[in-house]
């Protein structure tokens, strides 16, 4: 029997520290602590995370070793998120690996965020009749800093086809939130009130953009504008209208999102369609596939919830098919907080 290939995954692009084990492909286990610190604040505060990280790191990683069963001294790699995301965050987790690396004296694989959102969709659990996409496939990549259509031609292969322009996805959902006085971050709580509401009771504002790329600032703009004329006229009408707005502002958003991914579908006739990233936890945006897989003979993928918020697993996982190809990072390279077009 081949020897096993066993991968220990480091996030640490945001507000999570993650660390996960990946056997031969599949997930021994997926440890997260999140940063309550930031929740008062309506947003992430760089410093206040890059700190937290620190904390959390060590005892995270150990965790993701005990509960995976394993001895450090089993790993075969350590693959860590090099970017894009917030540089003193990418720091802790980039020089925690280095230093592993070194202690263990095993390979570092550096690894993308995003390209790691859309290969999560080939983390095994080890479960029966689990169904993983099949090249090539179009992954709709949405979260709160980013907004994408990836073409994706193989594991490492990967070409962003369209993007947000300036706000994403859920930077739409969490300002509109905000201006409603909702908690951050306010994606979770606009999907559940909107639950509740009427997608058609208001009309926002849709972008009239060529190609596959999305904007969302119109349509946060003429949220703000509505609410503003509205409230001089009734100062409660967010109060009294808040399932509402909540329902429209999500319809509007999915509209936006699916339209794009439709053309680029038809366009390459591409009929295998997958969904990443925060955004993707979107109960509207999964009914939306759903209906799109009925409707258009679309053969769809949509992450379990642990996998669609920043997990190490999927850094572990794009860290093992990096590893089969001989994809290993040197200890001088540093983080970056931005990305080009080409996920690699
Ligand atoms: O991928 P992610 O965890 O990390 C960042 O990009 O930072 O995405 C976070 C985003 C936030 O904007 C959050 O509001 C959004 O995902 N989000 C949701 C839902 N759950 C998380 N947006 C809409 N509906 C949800 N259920």
């Amino acid at each position: 029997m081949s020897e096993n290939i066993t991968i220990i995954g480091i996030e640490s692009s945001c507000d999570d520290t993650s660390a996960a084990v990946i056997r031969n492909g599949v997930m021994l286990s997926n440890v997260i602590a999140g940063q309550a610190v930031h929740t008062r604040y309506g947003g992430v505060v760089p410093e206040l995370a890059s700190r937290a990280h620190q904390q959390n790191i060590i005892p995270v990683v150990h965790d993701a070793l005990v509960q995976a069963g394993i001895d450090k001294k089993e790993l075969t790699a350590i693959a860590f998120t090099r970017g894009p995301g917030l540089l003193g965050s990418l720091l802790v987790g980039t020089s925690f690996a280095k230093g592993f690396s070194q202690a263990l004296n095993i390979p570092l694989v550096d690894v993308n965020h995003l390209q790691g959102h859309v290969l999560a969709h080939f983390i095994s659990q080890g479960k029966e009749n689990e169904k993983f996409p099949s090249f090539p496939f179009l992954c709709l990549l949405v979260s709160g800093g980013n907004s994408q259509i990836v073409l994706v031609r193989n594991y490492l292969d990967m070409e962003v086809i369209g993007q947000t322009i300036d706000d994403a996805a859920g930077e739409a959902f969490d300002k509109c939130a905000k201006v409603m006085g909702l908690p951050y971050p306010g994606g979770p709580h606009v999907d559940r009130l909107a639950k509740k509401g009427n997608p058609n009771a208001f009309k926002l504002n849709k972008p009239h953009l060529q190609g596959y790329d999305y904007s969302f600032s119109g349509l946060k703009t003429s949220f703000l504008y509505l609410l503003r004329d509205e409230i001089r006229k009734s100062p409660d009408f967010v109060q009294e209208n808040m399932a509402d707005l909540c329902a429209s502002l999500q319809a509007t958003i999915i509209d936006i999102l699916m339209k794009k991914l439709r053309k680029a579908a038809d366009d390459l006739n591409i009929k295998q369609v997958a969904v990443a990233g925060g955004v993707s936890a979107n109960s509207g945006l999964r009914d939306a596939f759903h209906q799109h897989a009925e409707k258009y003979g679309w053969e769809i993928f949509i992450p379990p919830f642990a996998f669609t918020t920043d997990n190490a697993a999927m850094i572990a996982i794009t860290g093992y098919y990096k590893y089969l190809k001989g994809e290993f990072c040197s200890i001088e390279e540093v983080p970056y907080a931005r990305v080009s077009n080409l996920l690699a």
